[in-house]
């Protein structure tokens, strides 16, 4: 008999077609994201689960599965699955690290150049029918160019955008948990600096950590007064990471420039707040999102989840003491 697996959210039909090969898949190709509740019932007498970050993975859902083998993470960050409640029941969790990385840099540069530029705030008022004419002082932006980056978190995502930044001549600084290979930190092109001394310096300062109870609000109001009143933040890991409240204050009062932001606390709830500024380019957590690389990760979850439940090590493991569970 064929393991029964969840896909918890609409993806493409090339992943669906790989999990049938192996599996028999309750899909949602509807789209209409589960409650805890309905997404336990669904489970019932299923070994697999293909959830996105939408869909919470917590110890009481896992209570209440046991047949549950493995969880494939649509995603590379899994702060929305406790991996230490699966470990324990000898559930292996899997993400998707790699097939986004360019993606995601990609975004954080059009980020960085939106809020540079003023890219949202000027194409409002082009469609408002306000202008009038050119001015040499109208609408001065900044450079991204020759500027100095500060990126926070030099995994692989961060270091994608390093090597972006080599292209528009910026000198790169970095700080992470642990600082990174010598052969890693010359290809960046990256210098190690403390945090203060990140804040203190970049022009623009790239959030790329993942996010966990140690980063929570890793930048609040005391970071935020570290950095220069010309700096732009970016974010484009997690909400939750940034003090939303406290970034908002800084936004107003001119404690920093500007920010660009994809990720929100309590997305989609975001702050209203945000709204009302100028200062700040706002996109719908959209990082990875385009067909390609949303497909590749959508092939990625699948082929970790099949690779489970046939009993192969899955090539994106996260948890690999769940497999000494069993
Ligand atoms: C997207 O946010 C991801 O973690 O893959």
């Amino acid at each position: 008999m064929k393991p029964k697996v969840v896909v918890t959210r609409e993806v493409f039909d090339d992943s669906i077609a790989v999990l049938a090969g192996h599996c028999e898949v309750i899909d949602n190709q509807a789209d209409v994201p589960y409650t805890p509740d309905a997404l336990a019932t669904k489970l019932a007498g299923c070994e697999g689960l293909m959830c996105a970050l939408t869909d919470k993975v917590d110890a009481a859902l896992i209570a209440r599965v046991p047949h549950l083998k493995a969880v494939a993470n649509i995603a590379v960050g899994y702060n929305n699955i406790d991996v230490p409640a699966c470990t324990a029941r000898g559930i292996q969790v899997t993400n998707t690290p790699g097939v986004l990385d360019d993606s995601t840099a990609d975004l954080a540069f059009a980020l960085m150049l939106a809020t540079a530029r003023r890219v949202t705030e000027v194409e409002a008022y082009i469609r408002k029918g306000e202008w009038t004419g050119w001015k040499l002082k109208q609408w001065l932006g900044v450079d991204v160019h020759h500027a100095t980056l500060g990126i926070i978190g030099m995994g692989r995502i961060g270091q994608a955008i390093a090597k972006r930044a080599a292209g528009f001549d910026m000198k790169v600084i970095y700080h992470n948990r642990t600082r990174v290979a010598p052969e890693i930190e010359a290809r960046a092109n990256a210098a190690y600096v403390s945090m203060d001394a990140l804040l203190a310096q970049a022009d623009f300062v790239v959030l790329q950590m993942p996010y966990s109870p140690e980063t929570h609000h890793l930048i609040g109001a005391a970071q935020l007064k570290k950095m220069k009143p010309s700096a732009i933040l970016i974010n484009s890991t997690r909400g939750g990471v940034v003090d939303d409240a406290a970034l908002i204050d800084a936004l107003k009062h001119g404690t920093i420039r500007a920010a660009g932001l994809d990720v929100f606390e309590n997305e989609p709830k975001l702050n209203p707040a945000f709204l009302e500024l100028k200062n700040v380019v706002l996109v719908p957590h959209i990082g990875s999102s385009t067909e390609a690389t949303r497909r590749a990760m959508a092939m990625t979850a699948a082929k970790n989840l099949v690779a489970a439940l046939r009993g192969e090590r899955p090539p994106n493991l996260v948890n690999p003491a769940a497999r000494e569970q069993r």
